[in-house]
């Protein structure tokens, strides 16, 4: 069986890791920058960001940078949320491509037409957007969660109003349950999260006696019910670091997560769980991101260097700060 290779889809020259970092920090002095990091971005871009960590965080840390610029290395809806709180600042991102299967499974034409079709029906509803979107989808929108706030901005819809919830079907079933709401799903998935291989887990639980599960609310259903602790990024890091006994973590997220598990918690083994091709049946290695994948260290040098790619500011981006603005820093 061949495993398809995660790369970042150009063909780097290989050049000296310790070399880049320090080539990178000089630039962040020349360029007055800082840079964010998301916690599925490679450990070593992680280990060289001013700030790491969540979506939730990383947007408010955003707001926080004393520097002119903003290099975001994550992918390119967390580029432009960074743009649309600061449009003072130049926010660079490593690489233009690299995107998410959630914010293109919702475009904002599509949304727009679903709504008026709901608003037609006489239905009266708010539409609550996973930040996985794009800043037109995000101006369609009332309130703007990541996995850190649903819980809490959910609680802000008034009773009486319907929720529509974009773009993913499956932390938006979670929500329900978890909130009572009840909620018209638009029917998106993260291409990481939907192929984890439920039978890839029930192994690693038999090979791993004694072992806790711990899932992301972008898997489907059928993983989170064998989950022992469901939650975002740093809900996850902080339920390992309050563990401590050590334990055996089965980690359903994206696998880079797993070096910001190892630095907050060492007492604790993490395995990752292997995702599957659907087509074929076979597991891979797609608990990679391949877009966040697309950051690299070179990638990172060279936006420095270059001032480029820059995410640009556009008209619509004012109605999707009014968004972010209340549902994020409010
Ligand atoms: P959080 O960092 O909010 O858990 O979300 C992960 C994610 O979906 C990144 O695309």
């Amino acid at each position: 069986m061949s495993l398809p290779v995660v790369t970042s889809g150009d063909n780097e020259v290989y050049e000296d890791p310790l070399d880049l970092m320090d080539e990178i920090d000089e630039l962040k002095k020349e360029k007055d920058a800082s840079i964010l990091a998301h916690f599925y971005v490679d450990g070593e871009i992680q280990d060289i960001a001013d700030y790491s960590g969540d979506s939730l965080k990383l947007a408010r840390d955003a707001t926080r940078v004393k520097t002119s610029t903003i290099v975001f290395a994550g992918v390119h809806f967390m580029g432009e949320s960074a743009k649309i709180m600061n449009p003072e600042k130049r926010v660079l991102i490593p690489d233009m491509l690299a995107g998410c299967s959630l914010a293109d499974s919702c475009p904002a034409d599509q949304l727009a037409a679903f709504q008026e079709q709901l608003r037609s029906d006489g239905r009266d509803f708010e539409t609550v957007a996973y930040i996985n979107t794009t800043a037109a989808v995000k101006s369609l929108c009332d309130w703007i969660v990541t996995s850190g706030n649903a819980q809490e901005i959910i609680g802000r819809v008034p009773a009486g109003k319907e929720i529509l919830f974009v773009p993913d079907q499956h932390l938006g079933r979670y929500l329900m349950e978890v909130t009572g709401r009840k909620m018209i799903l638009w029917p998106g998935s993260c291409m990481v999260h939907e192929v984890f291989s439920i039978q890839d887990l029930i192994r690693a639980k038999r090979n791993n006696a004694g072992s806790k599960v711990i899932a992301h609310p972008e898997c489907p259903q059928n993983i989170l019910e064998l989950t022992d602790f469901i939650g975002g990024t740093e809900k996850m890091r902080q339920h390992v670091m309050a563990v401590k006994e050590p334990t055996t973590f089965l980690v359903a997220t994206e696998s880079a997560m797993i070096h910001a598990f190892e630095k907050s918690a060492p007492q604790h083994k993490f395995v990752p769980i292997a995702g599957i091709m659907t087509s074929t049946g076979e597991t891979c290695a797609c608990n990679r991101c391949p877009h966040m994948a697309r950051n690299t260290l070179q990638k990172v040098r060279d936006c420095l260097k270059n001032e480029s790619p820059e995410v640009e500011w556009k008209d619509y981006f004012q109605q999707a700060r009014a968004v972010l603005d209340k549902s994020l820093l409010k």
